[in-house]
C-alpha cells in the first residue's frame, strides 16, 4: 500500500480535524489534543456528510448532519444513527507532513 502525503501537521489544529481530498475521495485527518493523528474515510456512513465539519471529542467525532459518533482508532460506530464502521488508515509523520497509507 502507498503512502500518500497529505496534509501539513500544522494544517491541523489540535483537538480538531480537517478534510482532504485525494483522488476523487475525501478524507478525514484528526489530531487530538495529545498531538494523536489518526485518519479515515471523510464521509459519513449513515448519509454521507463531511465528518471534517463535525467535531472532535476525544477520541470520538461527532458528525455534524445527525450528531452520530464513531471512535477515530478504529472507526467503530458508538452512537446511532451512526451504526456502519468507517474504514480507518494508518498515518505517519515525515518532516512535519502526514502520510496516509492508502489501499492500491
Ligand atoms: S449523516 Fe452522519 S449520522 Fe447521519
Amino acid at each position: 500500500m502507498p503512502w500518500v502525503a497529505a496534509l501539513p501537521v500544522d494544517a491541523i489544529d489540535a483537538d480538531d480535524v480537517a478534510r482532504w481530498d485525494h483522488a476523487g475521495k475525501s478524507y478525514a485527518i484528526y489530531r487530538t489534543s495529545d498531538d494523536a493523528i489518526y485518519a479515515s474515510d471523510g464521509l459519513c456512513t449513515h448519509e454521507q456528510a463531511h465528518l471534517a465539519d463535525g467535531l472532535l471529542d476525544g477520541y470520538l467525532i461527532a458528525c455534524p448532519k445527525h450528531n452520530g459518533r464513531f471512535d477515530i482508532r478504529d472507526g467503530s460506530p458508538r452512537r446511532l444513527p451512526a451504526c456502519v464502521a468507517l474504514r480507518t488508515y494508518a498515518v505517519r509523520v515525515d518532516a512535519g507532513v502526514v502520510h496516509v497509507n492508502l489501499p492500491d
